[in-house]
């Protein structure tokens, strides 16, 4: 059947759950008005890697293309087990290798994970007041009901599921190992599994992230599952790299379904994973870049009128000048340089906006130069 023949709006095809409208489609208007400044758009609306794939990610990636067969969705041996060197190496964590589990990147684990849990319809999922929006799409696929949490908050008894985010996309908020660990005791009072999205984990500023899993946060991983990506420290976003790890029971649980489903990490990813794992040099190069990236933005925006709140770590900017979002998106768009709205990320977001660091050095200076 072609798509022009297939009844998209019948009766059928309306049984899925409802999600939200995808957030950037409703920027078309501003993108256009900032395509159109003469010297070209600098877009700075989504966290999307614009630095080349280190040179050694790519070799061990084709290095292994020659493989028929199917690859294990619990990834190689060896891909675990520079999963577990890394995370202690880095971050001072320590994980059984079995409990390491590659992903497609870590959009459709988070996208997934209230269902692969086993969250049920009416269950709340419990996520930051400014979020990451996929955390949302979560629990609407499996018809759970979301509540927001602002930073100290607890979830109401008989939450499911808890979503932490430190450094936060989008307020760049990096939560202390004791805000994590209360946040942790809260969850687990509430009955809730906690996932901690630490995708920016290696992205600190004024702060060191810390991990949910780091003794000083608790010394015991049951009911936590940390999630990784390499799409920013490593330039991964278009080889589709992560894993989760944690308790091991949950992550054999996972590990059972992924199986079944087919969710299988390519085995020329799990390649390049394992040696983006195993290498801190390129991981330290890339952050420079984008620390500079950010000396460059953060002073002009001051100096424009912005007042950036938290970021101390993460690849974003959470900048208000006080007026809507929608006007200071517009604002910004005259000159040439599309950001988000807050309220792509929650109600909470009404007066801010969010400014990625993600653009090559030349288009970071255009927008400094535009707003000087
Ligand atoms: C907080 C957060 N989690 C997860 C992701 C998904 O990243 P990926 O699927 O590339 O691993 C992103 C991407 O921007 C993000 O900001």
């Amino acid at each position: 059947m072609t798509s022009e023949t297939h009844p998209v709006d019948g009766a059928h095809a309306l049984r899925g759950p409802r999600l939200p409208d995808f957030p950037w489609d409703s920027l078309a208007e501003q993108t256009a008005t900032a395509r159109a400044h003469p010297d070209g758009l600098v877009n700075l609306s989504v966290g999307t890697p614009v630095d080349p794939v280190p040179e050694p990610l790519r070799a061990a990636l084709a290095s292994v293309s020659d493989i028929p067969g199917y690859p294990a969705t619990h990834g190689t041996p060896e891909l675990r087990a520079a999963a577990v060197d890394a995370l202690l190496r880095r971050h001072g964590v320590t994980v059984d290798p079995a409990a390491v589990l590659p992903t497609i990147g870590s959009k459709e684990l988070v996208a997934w994970l209230p269902t692969l849990l086993g969250v049920r319809p009416g269950d709340v999922v419990a996520i930051p007041d400014l979020a990451y929006p996929t955390y949302e799409v979560g629990a609407k696929l499996v018809g759970a009901e979301v509540v927001r949490l602002a930073p100290g908050e607890t979830p109401p008894a008989g939450t499911a599921l808890v979503w932490l985010n430190s450094p936060s996309n989008p307020t760049g908020r990096v939560l202390d190992a004791a805000e994590l660990a209360a946040s942790v005791r809260a969850a687990r009072e509430a009955g809730a599994v906690v996932a901690s999205d630490e995708c920016y984990l290696e992205l600190g500023w004024e702060a060191e992230p810390v991990s949910v899993l780091h003794p000083s946060v608790t010394a015991d991983p049951t009911g936590i599952l940390a999630v990784y990506s390499l799409s920013k420290s490593s330039n991964l976003a278009g080889y589709r790299a992560g894993f989760v790890t944690g308790d091991p029971d949950l992550v054999g649980r996972l590990l059972e379904l992924r199986k079944h489903a087919g969710m299988i990490m390519p085995r020329p990813v799990q390649q390049a994973m394992t040696a983006a794992l195993a290498d801190d040099e390129h991981v330290g190069v890339q952050r420079d870049l984008y620390a500079a990236r950010r000396a460059v933005l953060r002073p002009v925006l001051e100096a424009a009128g912005f007042t950036i709140e938290h970021s101390h770590g993460g690849l974003y900017l959470w900048a208000t000048r006080g007026a809507d979002a929608w006007d200071t998106v517009g604002w910004l768009a005259q000159r040439g340089i599309l950001v988000a709205p807050g309220t792509f990320y929650g109600p909470a977001g009404q007066r801010h906006v969010r400014i990625a660091l993600t653009a090559t050095d030349e288009r970071i200076q255009a927008a400094a130069d535009r707003l000087s």
